[in-house]
């Protein structure tokens, strides 16, 4: 099996560095002229990092959508193209911004949005797509992005669950107008909550900007400035237009920072967990256990390793109970779709709104949803992952000498 590295304290979610930048923060008294500020060096080094212009720090990942669209001039009338199977926030941003989500369906194999599908959802007042990398996997940007051109269409992928995922050579976060990815605790890099947002366009960047710092004047694409003499002067008018507090703090973006600097290391874990699991599921795997099936081309990012129940005699319930009782470490399901969560379902959000949210809407999606298992891969020692393999694989046999 492949060797993780030992566990050290680097190796621990949070180490040393995390703790030396809070304590950084701290020692500043909050007084970002008393040293370096922290936002500002995450915001450069993630841009950089995501191959793109500019990044902009926010307090989690669904604030970060609502800007991009709100900044995209995306609002009451227009209607927002999203997958049905991810977490909620990517459809609550959405109706943050006064906009109606549209569902449409997933491919069967990759999970992720079907461009085929998105084509079939398009209205005159279709204005946006929001394309998410669902476990750390891009969807098929090339289709989605040629159905955008052609239409028009902002696309802003939701990155929430990929980092350093490529599609193609190119970093995911780096293809949409927009990209948002969140810091929140379960992701491959956390501040606890927190979340960016990348592009490579300076005047949405200045506009996304303006939304997350209370429409102030002074700030652009990158951060802003302005002096002493100005901000005292009474007749100063300080905000260009109404803007929210969506930024992140400096004691967040301290423990971002930190994080974002051993990001690989923290990525290439997963992904040496998700193949650690891969292995112990071996032939299972095409028999009827099928992982999230990989395009030529794309690099998965793993932030979870996803398995599709295909037999009709093992319940979901079956399989978990099971994993669980020979001590395995627990196993997720997929979040419900989001059109059949108690908050969409039958909901009327838009006057223009024709069809209501109810099952038969995306049926690819309806079929596959309630078979997913989700495995942990943020394990930081290598006993622990392959003891959870071993486990699992005394889970399968179990199932097909039955
Ligand atoms: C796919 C997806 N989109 C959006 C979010 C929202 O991010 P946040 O919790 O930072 O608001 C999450 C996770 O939390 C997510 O998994």
């Amino acid at each position: 099996m492949t060797a993780l590295s030992p566990l050290s304290t680097e190796t621990l979610r949070i180490g040393e560095r995390e703790r030396e930048y809070v304590l950084a923060v701290l020692d500043s008294q909050f007084r970002t002229s008393a040293g370096s500020s922290f936002t500002k060096r995450l915001e450069d080094l993630f841009a950089h990092t995501f191959e793109s212009k500019y990044a902009i720090a926010f307090t989690n990942g669904t604030a970060t959508m609502h800007a991009a669209l709100a900044a995209a001039g995306i609002g009451p009338g227009d209607e927002v193209i999203v997958p049905p199977l991810t977490m909620a926030s990517t459809s609550f941003a959405v109706l943050h911004a006064g906009a109606l989500p549209v569902f449409a369906d997933i491919d069967p194999d990759t999970w992720t949005l079907s461009p085929a599908s998105v084509e079939e959802r398009i209205t005159p007042r279709t204005r946006a797509i929001l394309p998410v990398s669902i476990y750390g996997l891009a969807p098929d940007m090339d289709g989605l992005m040629d159905i955008a051109r052609r239409h028009n269409l902002f696309v802003l992928e939701d990155d929430a669950e990929c980092f350093l995922g490529k599609y193609k050579g190119r970093m995911i976060g780096s293809i949409g107008d927009a990209s948002s990815f969140s810091f929140q605790s379960s992701k491959h890099m956390t501040s606890g909550e927190g979340g960016m947002i990348t592009t490579n366009d300076e005047q949405l960047a200045t506009a996304i900007r303006r939304i997350n710092s209370l429409g102030y004047a002074a700030v652009g694409a990158g951060k802003g400035k302005i002096t002493r003499e100005t901000i005292q002067d009474p007749l100063y008018g300080r905000h260009a237009s109404v803007g929210y507090n969506y930024r992140m703090p400096e004691l967040c973006a301290a423990v971002a920072l930190a994080q974002l600097e051993r990001l690989p290391e923290l990525v290439e874990r997963r992904a040496l967990s998700a193949r650690i699991l891969g292995e112990a599921v071996g032939k299972a795997a095409s028999a009827w256990l099928r992982p999230q099936a990989i395009p030529e081309g794309v690099t998965h990012s793993w932030w979870s390793y996803v398995l599709k129940l295909d037999r009709s005699d093992i319940t979901w319930y079956d399989f978990r109970d099971r994993f669980r009782e020979a001590g395995g470490d627990g196993i997720y399901a997929a979040w419900r779709l989001t059109y059949l969560e108690p908050a969409f379902r039958n909901g009327k959000f838009a006057s223009h709104q024709s069809q209501l949210f109810e099952k038969g809407l995306c049926p690819v999606a309806e079929t596959v949803q309630p078979h997913l298992l989700q495995f942990k891969t943020n394990y930081t020692d290598q006993e622990k992952v392959e003891s959870q393999a071993r486990i699992l694989r005394q889970t399968i046999e179990s199932f097909e000498s039955q």
